[in-house]
């Protein structure tokens, strides 16, 4: 069948073969069978460069549901099944004015894969809400439980894309989030502005979900409209030394403070610098307002999204002397 309804990049690759997974038992089932000893693991595919047909037998984790495990009169734990979509999942939360995911509005992609990257958008991350994840190990469907520790997350990083790589899928999150008293995130100057511009004084968490989906919707393509698998580098961290060698050069160049040695850089600054923001080869493209995001006009094939991002990489490194890495997991 064709992948192409399954990732948000809307690359058609085929898989030759298929089985959607509703239950453990249907996990438990796919995972003991002899016949298909190759299996790739499909989530949300929300963070994925198809970039060739699949041979393996194609997992793909349905699992659902959401289950209140316990909670207090500060704040509730959650458990929530790989299966549930991301901003579905945080729509419930406001409902429930259950506080802590609202800067995580409306990114795609399912609860399975969100520990994977550590998930984060304006000033909040995966790990700052995260209690633990159960796993499944791939090859003998033995259940593991991972704390936060044990995920080492990081920027857009955890356990999951280094030494554990392909070797687990995680069927469960469990959260913690709080009840009363929210501490609110708005410290990111464009959910700030959009307060302000709308006279919220004392933002609720709906407040803040709803600016963070209004600057998102303002410069990130909807992948139901223009497939695309939202950043597609990870912002650069160089040595304080060569950001002030740039500074010379580029008086404008915005950065964010890591350390007193480490200065991180958009890449998307980087990026339109070199002139591809908005540009398009065929069907393969640069968003016209965020210059981080590559975008499938249609037809694009993963290896033509690909030789564009090998593109804009070299140009980056030769005129900034810097390496941009992608994000998304190209295969
Ligand atoms: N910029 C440009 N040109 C562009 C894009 C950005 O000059 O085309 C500049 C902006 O003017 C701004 C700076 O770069 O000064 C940062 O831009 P933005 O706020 O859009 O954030 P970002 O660093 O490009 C990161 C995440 C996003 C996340 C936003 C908000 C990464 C790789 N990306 O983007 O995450 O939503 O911050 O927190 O860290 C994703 O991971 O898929 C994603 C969308």
């Amino acid at each position: 069948i064709s992948l192409k309804a399954f990732n948000t990049f809307g690359i058609d690759v085929k898989a030759r073969y298929f089985t959607e997974v509703t239950t453990l038992e249907d996990l438990k089932a796919v995972l003991t069978q002899k016949e298909h000893p190759d299996k790739f693991i499909l989530g949300g595919g929300s963070n994925m460069l198809l970039t060739r047909n699949i041979d393996a037998l194609v997992v793909y984790i349905n699992l659902k549901g959401i289950e209140v495990i316990s909670s207090t009169e500060e704040e509730v734990d959650i458990a929530v099944r790989a299966g549930e979509n991301w901003h579905e999942f945080v729509c419930w939360c406001i409902e429930n004015n259950y506080g802590g995911l609202e800067n995580l509005s409306l990114i795609p992609g399912n609860v399975g894969t969100a520990p994977i990257q550590n998930i984060g958008a304006y000033g909040v991350e995966l790990k700052d809400v995260f209690i633990s994840c159960h796993a499944w190990h791939k090859e003998n469907a033995e259940e593991q439980v991972f704390s936060l520790e044990d995920c080492k997350f990081g920027y857009r990083d955890s356990v999951f894309k280094n030494e554990l790589k392909g070797k687990y899928i995680i069927t469960q999150v469990n959260f913690r989030l709080s009840r009363k008293d929210h501490k609110l995130n708005t410290s990111y100057g464009a959910i700030q502005q959009h307060l302000e511009d709308s006279n919220i004084n004392s933002p609720t968490i709906r407040d803040v979900s709803e600016a963070v989906i209004a600057i998102r919707r303002s410069k990130l393509p909807d992948p139901k409209e223009i497939g695309n698998s939202g950043s597609f580098f990870k912002n650069p961290v160089i040595s304080r030394l060569k950001f002030d060698s740039l500074l010379e050069k580029y008086p404008n160049m915005p950065s964010y403070r890591i350390s007193d040695t480490e200065i991180k850089v958009p890449a998307g600054w980087l990026i339109e610098q070199c002139g591809f923001k908005g540009k398009r080869f065929g069907d393969a493209g640069i968003h016209e307002r965020q210059a981080l995001v590559l975008v499938n006009h249609g037809n694009a094939s993963g290896k033509e999204i690909w030789q564009l991002a090998t593109e804009i990489r070299a140009t980056v490194k030769d005129t900034f002397d810097i390496d941009i890495e992608p994000e998304v997991n190209v295969i």
